[in-house]
């Protein structure tokens, strides 16, 4: 079975087409990430602008590079949510269109469900497993009991791990996204330079609070620039990054522990980390889990983990019409169908 992703949540503009779940066929990301590097974040008006100029061109490209027409095309696979609406509209919209036009099912996909579908491709990954997701917008603990079905075990009570990562790093004057230059930078800095304070999350041991954590570090930069001081950037990013991971994988190996699951993945922009792959590589490693880490090129915002989790969803009777909408906000754990 051939299914068409689309995805376009944020700055991404991808199609892909992904055999039974797992064989990607084509794989086409467009990005303005470059113009938002100018503005030092996202800015919404833009990226749906640019979604709307290249939607068309990325999907024939996809369907090219896959040697398919949608004839051979067995569902349209689009994310509907989370994400920022305009963007995500664009590619609603264009998904209902082609779906419409060509009779072809159309199957509304989670955006944090397709991260966590990128380690099925080109894995032998089947549910239940114990997962992590760190990106832009979300750091969770999910259980991912089945292919549809999720439970939410953690998560962050402010920022986002990869959010606080990006102000940091805009703070610290690095370049936009500043989780990718703070990974690049680390490896010439000593992580133990500086202090950062644990937080702790009384409600619940497996949830994350990051906002602590990123008013430490702008308040370092702060005070020093007051005192006419240098900062040595390499080091402040590499015990920034070191506190953030340490969190994650703190939180990662309690709820393992406590929920009793031996098979453990990552997923998300930030699972492209350097630290947090290697650290939870050795968590596994010292506990004897199995451990799943999306190929690099996976991690970020692409439409194959859309397609791939479309096929489970279809699998599953998932499938929406002509009315479906997109939503900027939307918890893993519903289904479309209860909406
Ligand atoms: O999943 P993603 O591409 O988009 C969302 O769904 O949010 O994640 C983007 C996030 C950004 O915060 C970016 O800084 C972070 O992933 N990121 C990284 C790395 N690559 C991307 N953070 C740390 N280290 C990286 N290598
Ligand atoms: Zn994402």
């Amino acid at each position: 079975m051939k299914i068409l992703g689309i995805e376009s949540s944020c700055d991404e503009t991808a199609a892909a087409v992904v055999e039974d779940g797992r064989k990607v066929l084509s794989n086409i990301i467009a990005t303005s990430l470059e113009e938002h590097k100018l503005y030092g974040g996202v800015v919404p008006e833009i990226a749906s602008r640019r979604h709307a100029e290249a939607i068309s061109g990325v999907v024939k490209e996809a369907l090219e590079q896959a040697d398919c027409t949608m004839d051979d095309i067995d569902a349209i696979a689009v994310t509907y949510a989370p994400g920022l609406i305009g963007a995500l509209l664009v590619g609603v919209n264009f998904a209902k269109g082609l779906a419409l036009a060509t009779d072809t099912p159309l199957v509304p996909v989670h955006h944090i469900r397709g991260h966590i579908a990128s380690n099925y491709i080109s894995s032998d990954l089947e549910p239940p497993f114990l997962c992590l997701i760190v990106s832009g917008g979300h750091s969770h603990i999910v259980a991912v009991h089945s292919y549809t079905e999720f439970e939410i075990i953690g998560r962050t009570r402010d920022d986002a791990a990869g959010e606080a990562l990006d102000k940091a790093g805009r703070t610290m004057g690095l370049e936009y996204p500043g989780g990718v230059s703070i990974d690049k930078l680390s490896p010439q800095g000593n992580e133990d330079a500086y202090k950062f304070p644990k937080p702790k999350v009384s409600a619940s041991p497996y949830d994350f609070s990051f906002s602590g954590l990123k008013t430490a570090v702008i308040n370092t930069v702060h005070n020093a620039q007051q005192k006419g001081e240098t900062i040595c950037t390499a080091d402040l990013a590499a015990s920034f990054q070191k506190s953030v991971v340490e969190c994650l994988i703190t939180n990662l190996e309690k709820a393992a522990i406590d929920k009793g699951f031996n098979k453990i993945v990552i997923a998300g922009g930030v699972s492209a980390n350097s630290k947090l792959r290697a650290r939870a590589k050795s968590l596994c490693k010292k506990r004897g889990w199995d451990l799943y880490i999306p190929e690099l090129k996976y991690c970020g915002d692409n439409a194959a983990m859309i397609a791939s989790q479309g096929y489970y969803e279809f699998l599953s009777g998932t499938a929406a019409d002509e009315s479906l909408n997109a939503y900027a906000t939307m918890p893993i754990d519903k289904n479309y169908k209860t909406i």
